[in-house]
């Protein structure tokens, strides 16, 4: 078996890749006709059902089975305010840098990597090292470096000014928090519990590349996941579940956990989601961000990547928060963000003075440790007191866009076969778990001219379409018929032969072995309704 990597490990491979997301329906250039857009995507009707089948699979495993998460469908366009609170409106930049003499723009960071240097953070600002130059003209004339905010701006109404100015969203992370009082006060969750979201989400990247890598438009599958602060943890059970306690992270969740062991917890959530959707073990890679490379308030974030035919790449980031977000926003909004924990005011109402004060003196040291003003860390002893506290955030973050593309990469296989001439046969075929697969069965009659097969055949694809999205396909001969769906990742074919009338079966031929066996008709719903699920 070859694929893609057996090639010359990226671009070769993406072309494959891409020649045939265009000629199959999966992935057009937005706007094509006109010459294209750089860095927006069509996803045609292949690329627009496995986009559907991906997010409905998210949407599963971290919403409908679960208890302790609920949904939002939020809008794009939001109150300016909330990217002020969010740190958008002011950090949310990438350095720009421009060639003077041919007048090629840059992402500053990315043109030193692709020279081997790294770009240098001072005062503030950045500055490129010695030696690097315009990839396209070859000049060193460059500007200094620049910030380039990355949300897209827009108007809200009929005048331009500033005072209508806002932003098409950059993360859908933000809808989450600022939704967060109207939820917590009518979905009946307690912390700890998550709210999710999918959608688009917009970042005027300054180089668009890698395909449908990094878009300028895409969509992503988000979770917030709100704890309590480790304090009232340890106030309710008196101790708090670290890692070094070994928990079972495969088990259900406890109340009992700290704020590490619940994010390690998502860690492996996400890892076994996206092994349950086909992506291999050996393809994920953890990449667990540095003490310099975290945000101030960020206790830890993790990158699960992907090995793309480009090199290895982030598909989703989970980030330990703290109670940043929230605060923000009660900060910006003037509205409480704090819940008020029964289990939190019935352990506080049965310690005595003493023990809470121990604990109000530990905590306020540990607070003013982390970076609290004393008056901060004594309001958030006073509040755990009373039984309140602003959660914390766990996030794991999903490119939708960057996962549909791993699951290509990762499915596309060119398969050598011998024909029936003793030569060598390319069949190029796409691995996909059924589960997300466009087209979960194409129904093909064995012959076009014998009306009882055809009548027979339309019944079972009538029958199978109201389970799935299923294909008719009468035309050419059954081996090209099946090489088609191959093509397209179809992981069932059922042919209507001869047979069929006699004694009601089908022969199903999988995808990947290129196996056929007889099923009968009566069992042929639940037999591909086994195969398709996760
Ligand atoms: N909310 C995190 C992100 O958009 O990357």
């Amino acid at each position: 078996m070859s694929n893609y990597k057996d090639n010359d490990g990226g671009k070769r491979g993406l072309d494959a890749l891409s020649s045939l997301c265009k000629r199959r329906g999966f992935i057009f250039p937005s706007s094509e006709i006109y010459g294209g857009i750089n860095g927006f995507w069509d996803y045609g009707p292949m690329g627009a059902e496995l986009k559907r089948n991906i997010r409905d699979a998210w949407w599963r495993f971290m919403v409908q089975d679960r208890e302790d998460v609920v949904g939002l469908d939020a809008t794009i366009i939001m109150h300016p305010r909330v990217w002020q609170a969010s740190g958008h409106a002011s950090g949310f930049a990438d350095p720009m840098v421009d060639c003077k003499d041919c007048k090629k723009r840059y992402r500053a960071d990315q043109l030193c990597e692709e020279q081997g240097a790294k770009l240098v953070q001072k005062d503030g600002g950045w500055e490129l090292p010695e030696g690097v130059k315009c990839l396209q003209c070859g000049s060193a004339n460059l500007t200094e470096p620049r910030s380039f905010n990355l949300m897209f701006k827009t108007h809200v109404g009929p005048v331009e000014d500033e005072s209508s100015a806002t932003y098409l969203r950059p993360e859908t992370a933000q809808a989450i928090f600022t939704q967060f009082l109207n939820i917590y006060a009518t979905s009946r969750r307690s912390v700890p519990f998550g709210v999710a979201q999918s959608g688009k989400s917009f970042r005027n990247e300054i180089n668009p590349r890698n395909y449908t890598f990094r878009s300028r438009e895409f969509e992503q599958m988000e979770l917030e996941f709100f704890i309590r602060p480790d304090e009232a943890v340890e106030l309710i059970y008196g101790h708090v579940v670290t890692m070094a306690d070994n928990p079972d992270l495969d088990g259900e969740p406890q109340q009992d956990w700290g704020w590490e062991v619940w994010h390690r917890y998502w860690v492996e959530q996400r890892l076994k989601w996206y092994r349950s959707i086909g992506l291999p073990s050996e393809a994920l890679h953890l990449y667990w961000q540095k003490g310099d490379e975290l945000a101030h308030y960020a206790r830890a974030c993790v990158d699960i990547e992907y090995e793309f035919p480009f090199g290895v790449q982030e598909l989703e980031g989970i980030a330990a928060r703290s109670d940043f977000d929230l605060s923000q926003h009660q900060k910006f909004s003037g509205k409480s963000m704090e819940v008020f924990d029964d289990h939190l005011k019935a352990a506080v109402s049965a310690m005595d003075e003493g023990a809470k004060q121990m604990f109000e003196q530990r905590t306020v040291s540990a607070c003013i440790l982390r970076g609290k003003s004393l008056d901060e860390a004594k309001a958030f002893c006073a509040g755990l007191f009373e039984g309140r506290y602003v959660p914390h955030v766990i996030e794991p973050s999903a490119g939708t866009d960057r996962l549909a593309l791993a699951i290509l990469c990762n499915a596309y296989d060119e398969e050598t076969l011998t024909d029936s001439k003793g030569k060598p046969d390319v069949r190029t075929v796409m691995r996909l778990h059924p589960a997300i697969a466009p087209i979960k069965a194409a129904v093909l009659p064995l012959v076009k001219n014998r009306p009882e097969l055809y009548a027979k055949a339309r019944e079972i694809y009538k029958l199978l379409r109201k389970e799935w999205n299923c294909f008719w396909d009468e035309s050419g001969a059954i081996g090209r018929r099946y090489r088609r769906q191959d093509e397209v990742g179809t992981p069932f074919c059922v042919t209507v032969d001869f047979e069929t009338l006699d004694d009601d079966t089908v022969t199903v031929r999988r995808r990947d072995s290129m196996e056929q066996e007889r099923v009968q008709v009566s069992s042929l719903v639940s037999w591909i309704g086994a195969a398709v699920r996760t």
